[in-house]
């Protein structure tokens, strides 16, 4: 017998969609969980959500709580508050939030005040910083969470040196990973980049929106004159994130991130299947972003990671990410590497096999299945 009761599945900016997806798709699947989807609202530009539910075939959402930018405290405490006046008139049999944004650390906070237990998708990653707002919402979403489903080793060390009990702690893998390999196909017969008149192989995909890279202007300058000096050895294709347009504005250097660029070509936000297909294409990453950290490791394709620190350190240390910063001479010689073709190869991650849904999804059955008894 199928359990009435829905479960929530929570998501609010562009990183939760391509983990939600396969976990709705095997929920469908399996047909013994019912489920609504609640969108908060976080991301809300068509570039950065509307196209990825069409893409990746996501049901529209069932709840739409539109809280829109802020502060982080003030768009948290929107969320916090949307979130539980749904909850105090839908109760769902549990709340399953995903990855590390503000969405995912006020839903799991709404619920788990209101006795609702909590699920978390890609629990237990830690970069030690906690100067990234991130970071402070793995570890307080882990601190509340009844189910913590984990994508990669490490996760599962942290987790049980914060004194998470097994009991609570799964292995699933990687749930962007299964939408990575499904949409590959697509993303491949794309051909963003020839459409762009670039060769495979002959470019570098950039993508740069944390704040210890956009947020200080001299920093930001000195970054996308960085990116300007290495395009004159490889062409760069730049999606540029709204939040890194914003601060380029303020830096008094958006002139310098526009389209029509010969070297450095500078794209809005792209959807997910022409930014897999510029992923797929392209001889290397330089990023900050964790998701292309996991997707260019799968890929097989060097990615110089723009931070100094990683919740994701299989990508390093199976992976083919290495850790650059935002210092000139490491990138410089990074990318001097890559271009001699002396970056080491990676290897498979375990659990990154396009299954991780499906075991999501069987997890959360095997857990809430004797309530529907
Ligand atoms: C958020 C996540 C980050 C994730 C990133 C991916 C948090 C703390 N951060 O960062 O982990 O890697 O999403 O994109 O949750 N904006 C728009 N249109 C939109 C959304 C945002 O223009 O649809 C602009 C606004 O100026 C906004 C700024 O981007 O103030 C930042 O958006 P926000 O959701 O606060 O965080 P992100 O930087 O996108």
């Amino acid at each position: 017998m199928a359990l009435t009761t829905p479960l929530d599945l929570v998501a609010g900016a562009r990183p939760n969609f391509m983990k939600l997806a396969p976990v709705v798709r095997a929920l469908r699947a399996e047909g013994k969980l019912s489920f609504r989807i609640v969108h908060t609202g976080q991301h809300y530009d068509t570039s950065m959500t509307d196209v990825f539910f069409e893409e990746l075939c996501i049901p529209p959402p069932d709840v739409h709580l539109g809280v829109g930018s802020g502060s982080h405290g003030a768009q948290t405490a929107r969320i916090l508050e949307g979130y539980e006046a749904h909850l105090l008139k839908c109760r769902p049999a549990a709340t399953v939030v995903f990855g590390d944004v503000n969405s995912t650390v006020a839903c799991a906070l709404a619920a788990v005040k209101l006795g609702v237990a909590v699920v978390h998708v890609e629990a237990g990653l830690r970069s030690f910083d906690r100067t990234m707002p991130e970071e402070i919402n793995r570890l307080l979403t882990d601190a509340m969470a009844e189910r913590l489903l984990v994508s990669e080793a490490s996760g599962v060390t942290n987790l049980r040196r914060e004194g998470v009990p097994d009991s609570k702690i799964r292995l699933v893998g990687n749930v962007m990973i299964d939408t990575l390999l499904d949409q590959l196909p697509a993303a491949r017969e794309r051909a963003v980049a020839r459409g762009l008149g670039l060769l495979p192989g002959r470019y570098g995909l950039v993508t740069l929106h944390r704040p210890s890279n956009v947020d200080d202007p001299a920093t930001l300058r000195r970054v996308v004159d960085l990116l300007h000096e290495l395009a004159r050895d490889l062409t760069l294709v730049f999606p540029v994130h709204p939040r890194t347009l914003a601060a380029a504005s303020r830096a008094g250097i958006a002139g310098r991130l526009v389209p029509g660029q010969e070297r450095l070509i500078c794209l809005p936000p792209q959807p997910y299947v022409a930014n897999l297909s510029l992923l797929a294409d392209s001889a290397m990453v330089l990023t900050d972003s964790g998701g292309l950290q996991e997707e260019s490791t799968v890929l097989g394709i060097p990615c110089l990671t723009m931070r100094e620190n990683t919740e994701r350190p299989v990508t390093v240390e199976l992976g083919t990410s290495r850790l650059v910063g935002n210092d000139q001479d490491r990138i410089r010689e990074a990318f001097a590497e890559v271009l001699g073709e002396h970056w080491p190869r990676g290897q498979p991650i375990p659990l990154w096999d396009g299954k991780a849904g499906l075991r999501v999804a069987r997890e959360l059955a095997t857990w809430l299945g004797p309530l529907a008894a």
